[in-house]
């Protein structure tokens, strides 16, 4: 086998991996972008993100308490977000789907979103949200041990 064989089969293999470390812009350099997430209780967290993933996916590799219970399917309504104000008209229309998702949450308001229809992209870079109180974890539920 020669050289440029081997190394030809070494890149094909090294393309079959996927996910956020596999995804590097032009100058081979990853282009990770961030996504700022508050908690009611002030606390912030700064999640690195990629252009594709979903912003419940995200939330949710990070171990944020986001209840999402319908896995992101957009049934559930359950990843009540709430967009910070300069970043509302980056993101890409709600569908009508969408909107009556928020319909169904009594205190959805003009900065609610479901974070399982937002979608990362390079114009996101940086994009600010509060995961509502309603769609949080109830973590005084759970028992010790
Ligand atoms: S996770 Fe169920 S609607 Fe978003």
């Amino acid at each position: 086998m020669s050289i440029e064989s081997q190394l030809d089969h070494s890149h094909t293999q090294s393309r079959e991996v996927d996910g956020p470390a596999d995804r590097f812009d032009e100058d081979g350099d990853a282009g990770f972008l961030t996504l700022n997430v508050r908690l009611a209780d002030g606390s912030r967290f700064e999640c690195e993100a990629a252009e594709g993933f979903r912003v419940v996916e995200l939330i949710r590799a990070y171990g944020l308490p986001i209840k999402a219970e319908c896995g992101g399917s957009g049934v559930c309504a359950t990843c009540h977000v709430r967009v910070a104000g300069n970043w509302r008209e980056r993101l890409a229309p709600p569908s009508d789907d969408e909107l009556a998702k928020l319909d169904e949450i009594a205190t959805a308001g003009e900065d609610s979103r479901l974070a399982c229809q937002i979608e990362m992209t390079a114009g996101l870079d940086g994009l600010e949200l509060l995961i509502d109180p309603d769609s949080l974890h109830d973590r005084t539920n759970q028992t010790a041990g």
